[in-house]
């Protein structure tokens, strides 16, 4: 009888890197940046030049996480970006709600350190609780809090992998401020006049979901300094802040969180309405996947534009 092989991190992203890399021509063997494209955000594929293009299935990449999530692709897209940068695009990403572990969700982020790459720009779809924030709104994210990592559900937890990074990796710089400055500037040129789509700042929560937050979450999740929510994003920034890699991270707000408390059995106002009626109080601003994805596809254009502008601006000079 066989023993089961385990394989440590390392050895598994390396059997991973060493099938990616034999698939890439020379300009493509060393991508200057990885994007993660979040929920409906994959358009971004479509800005990689044809010409020079390779697409790699996760299910053909030994160790790599395979989606189940619907609206969700999963094929890592190499190409040049605005025709000059090599980048690479994940499109659709394994999150953890999924039933992955959280080393497979971050695995990927593994595999791009072995491809040297040192700058990702990871996308989502979330839940804005800031109330300044209304739908289509992007955030630039600055920090983020991490519930799960602080009661020990933590994808750094188990022995170090020193090959990657230290013990005690710092988490206080996280979101690069040299690149969001940069962020900002790219902005100025890319808003559309029509639109006037808004760029915030703002703190990501991370919830394991599925489900989306219930009322008094959403209310602790913002007294505690969150501006969106969302079930992606974090334990991949924190695995490669981990390895040293800068990171830039963008949130679509494709729905507001509802903060207002849920209305009491006893109040007055409710007392002599019909079902129909009560049901119509509680729909408001409740989260369902079909607008998220909605809320997502109508304002990806904005945040694609956004995206390839400061990548090019950044590594296209370079
Ligand atoms: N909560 C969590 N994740 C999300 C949300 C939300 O409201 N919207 C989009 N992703």
């Amino acid at each position: 009888m066989e023993l089961p092989v385990h394989l440590s991190v390392l050895e598994k992203s390396t059997e991973a890197f060493n099938f990616i890399v034999k698939r890439l021509p020379d300009a493509l063997k060393a991508p200057r940046v990885a994007i993660v494209c979040g929920s409906g955000l994959g358009g971004l594929s479509e800005t990689i030049d044809k010409e020079l293009r390779v697409e790699i299935d996760y299910a053909d990449i030994p160790h790599f996480p395979q989606l189940t999530v619907a609206g969700h692709a999963g094929k890592l897209v190499f190409g040049l970006l605005d025709k000059k940068v090599p980048a690479v695009l994940m499109v659709g990403r394994a999150h953890y709600y999924e039933g992955h572990s959280i080393d497979q969700v971050t695995f990927p982020i593994r595999v791009f350190k072995l491809l040297q790459i040192d700058t990702v720009v990871l996308t989502n779809a979330a839940g804005g609780l800031n109330p300044d924030y209304t739908v289509g709104d992007i955030v630039l994210l600055n920090d983020h809090l991490f519930l799960a990592g602080l009661a020990g559900n933590h994808p750094l937890r188990g022995p170090n992998s020193e090959e990657f990074g230290p013990r005690f990796p710092p988490l206080s710089d996280a979101y690069d401020l040299d690149l969001r400055r940069q962020v900002h500037e790219a902005w100025e040129k890319v808003i559309d006049p029509v639109t006037k789509r808004r760029l915030h700042e703002g703190v990501y929560a991370f919830a394991g979901g599925p489900s989306y937050e219930t009322r008094a979450e959403c209310r602790m999740l913002r007294q505690l300094g969150a501006d969106v929510v969302g079930m992606s994003t974090v334990p991949e920034i924190v695995v490669a802040r981990h390895c040293g890699i800068r990171i830039l991270a963008f949130s679509l707000v494709t729905n507001n969180a509802v903060l207002s408390p849920v209305p009491r059995g006893d109040d007055h106002l409710i007392q002599g309405r019909d079902v129909k009626e009560l049901d119509a109080i509680l729909q408001e601003g409740k989260a369902n996947h079909e607008e998220v994805l909605e809320a997502g596809r109508s304002a990806a254009q904005d945040m694609q534009r956004l995206v390839v502008h400061v990548v090019s601006d950044i590594f296209g000079n370079l």
